[in-house]
């Protein structure tokens, strides 16, 4: 392989200064300050030291005048940033991740789908790396990193041994920061679908087309804590690939698996690929609704009030984030009580609710305030089973709420 470039830190780079607001978040531990709170900034995107308004520096920072998060930081020393930096913060990652996959009580130990870098929490800003088999994913969202990703995905390589390294740089977030969008191969070869195992489930991949790098890797564990409860009648709404509906129907922990199940998504491309690998598993192949989610649920309501039918035993909710933006807030809290409200309708006496938000804006808090709601609403009385995030392999960063974006709640109908 050719040797990569690897441009080294510049120490004499002018800083960024941040007004007091952003001084006291970067102090607080949180790594992002948003341009608002920028005083004075760079013309170009690069790494650069940041300082107060008094000259006190504050460590050093991915920079870009043109984004909304102008400031991600780096660390809090005077070390300044370059390849060498980044790619010790890359195998800091990767030894993190080789314990996890090592201890059994992480949940996710011999799993070959797993996320290796989680951005600013691995102190990589924008940097996303999930692992499908010998098959890297990287998604990038931050300009000034843009010059080390040929250096950060030769150590990829190197260290990993993954025959293809494909550059997914298609998201809205790269538009965000100016950079251009494609998706294109970074090493070796990556192929149409990607096979793996997980949790002993043969799965697949299009790392090319599918949502986000292919999969969501942040709830398997979630699926199978939900699947220790899978008996009887199922039903997995935002189902993308049948990440829940998988387990629900293998059953874990004792539990036997449901006997019927539907998966509902808009996507009629991610149901056939939930169909293949439903077939590829030797399970029986689910109901499939290309329907709304909320229209459907509303549908299932209506009918189990004309029929008086049984209900649910065990239904996973994940929809995509429903606030994107703090303005979305109550709307959003409109549309989670929807559907939980629906949802716990239809749920049987004893049956098992495992609800998901994937929004950063609402908290843990606020999502089990809305749960109390639509309980009410509902008429059902609900034993709280417990309440997750992400699977461990998304590490939360303490002082950076945005990387605890997920809330995951097992709730039983008492009666
Ligand atoms: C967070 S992903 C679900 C991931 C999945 N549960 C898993 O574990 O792999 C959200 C899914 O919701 C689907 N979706 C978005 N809006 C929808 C809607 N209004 N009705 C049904 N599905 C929707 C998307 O196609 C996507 O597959």
């Amino acid at each position: 392989m050719p040797k990569v470039s690897n441009p080294p830190p510049d120490p004499a780079a002018d800083p960024v200064i941040v007004n007091r607001r952003g001084a006291a978040r970067l102090t607080a531990g949180h790594p992002w300050v948003y341009r608002s709170d920028v005083v004075s900034r760079p013309e170009a995107p690069r790494f650069a030291p940041v300082h107060d308004e008094r000259g006190r520096p504050l460590g050093w920072a991915a920079v870009n005048p043109s984004s909304e998060i102008a400031v991600r930081r780096v660390h809090a020393g005077a070390e300044p940033v370059g390849g060498e930096t980044l790619v010790r913060a890359l195998d800091r990652a990767l030894d993190h991740r080789e314990r996890l996959m090592a201890d059994p009580a992480s949940g996710i130990a011999g799993d070959e789908g797993v996320r290796l870098v989680h951005a600013d929490a691995d102190a990589l800003p924008g940097l996303v790396v999930d692992r499908f088999g010998d098959v890297l994913v990287v998604q990038s969202a931050s300009a000034p990193l843009e010059p080390y990703l040929g250096a950060l995905v030769e150590a990829l390589a190197a260290r990993t041994g993954a025959t293809g390294v494909l550059g997914r740089f298609d998201s809205s977030a790269r538009e965000r920061e100016g950079l251009t969008t494609d998706v294109r191969v970074l090493a070796g070869h990556v192929g149409e679908r990607v096979a793996f195992v997980a949790g002993g489930l043969a799965l697949e991949v299009d790392p090319w087309r599918g949502q986000k790098t292919g999969a969501f890797l942040d709830q398997r564990v979630n699926a199978r804590r939900l699947a220790a409860y899978a008996h009887g009648r199922g039903l997995d709404v935002f189902s993308y690939g049948g990440g829940f509906g998988l387990r629900l129907a293998r059953g874990a922990d004792g539990a036997p698996g449901v006997r019927e199940l539907e998966l509902v998504d808009t996507s009629a491309s991610a149901l056939q690929q939930a169909a293949a690998a439903f077939e590829r598993n030797g399970l029986p192949r689910p109901r499939l609704e290309a329907s709304d989610a909320f229209a459907r649920l509303r549908a299932l309501d209506a009918e189990r009030r004309s029929v008086r039918g049984p209900g649910f035993d065990v239904i996973s909710l994940d929809p995509p984030a429903l606030a994107k933006r703090r303005r979305d807030l109550d709307r959003a809290y409109a549309g989670y009580k929807e559907l939980n409200l629906r949802a716990l309708k239809v749920l049987a006496p004893g049956g098992v609710l495992g609800t998901s938000s994937c929004s950063f804006h609402v908290s843990e808090e606020d999502f089990v305030t809305m749960l109390e709601d639509a309980a009410a609403d509902a008429g059902r009385a609900c034993r709280v089973l417990g309440r997750f995030g992400a699977a461990p392999d998304h590490p939360e960063r303490l002082g950076f709420p945005e990387s605890r974006y997920l809330t995951f709640v097992l709730l039983q109908a008492i009666d």
